[in-house]
């Protein structure tokens, strides 16, 4: 193989793995990961979660939290960003989700107050049936 085509190969090859380098990141921004929750059945003690704390779990394989909204009751979300995927945290003192990659704010039920992603948080089903929640 002469140098010159040797050198052509190379470069090809080096072009072709920045540019992949930059697309598969901006790729992922602008099409976020889907949602897909393998749901199955888990039961918590109410007891547990008391008024205006929060429990996070895995449900399936799906990192989720149950919050006990003071006057509203037991919600069940996804603790999976829908920017890019980090796993969002209960801020008690400020009632909010808060996704600490990007900053993404969400309220109690998901929705999102302010920051780059793009939809709620899943809200996952979710049950009272005596002294026990019932997720999924
Ligand atoms: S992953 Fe970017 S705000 Fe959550």
């Amino acid at each position: 193989m002469e140098r010159r085509r040797f050198l052509s190969i190379l470069l090809t090859a080096l072009g072709s793995t920045a540019i992949a380098s930059f697309a598969y990141p901006l790729l992922r921004f602008v099409a976020p990961p889907k949602m897909k929750t393998n749901i199955q059945k888990l039961t918590i003690r109410k007891d547990d979660i008391a008024s205006g704390e929060a429990k996070e779990i895995v449900l399936g394989s799906t990192p989720a939290i149950i919050i006990n909204v003071a006057g509203k009751g037991y919600i069940a979300l996804t603790r999976v960003c829908t920017h890019l995927g980090c796993l969002v945290q209960y801020d008690k003192g400020e009632q909010k989700l808060v996704c600490p990659c990007h900053a993404g704010f969400f309220d109690l039920e998901g929705h999102v107050l302010s920051g780059p992603p793009p939809k709620p948080l899943q809200t996952l089903p979710l049950s009272v049936e005596g002294g026990n929640i019932i997720i999924g």
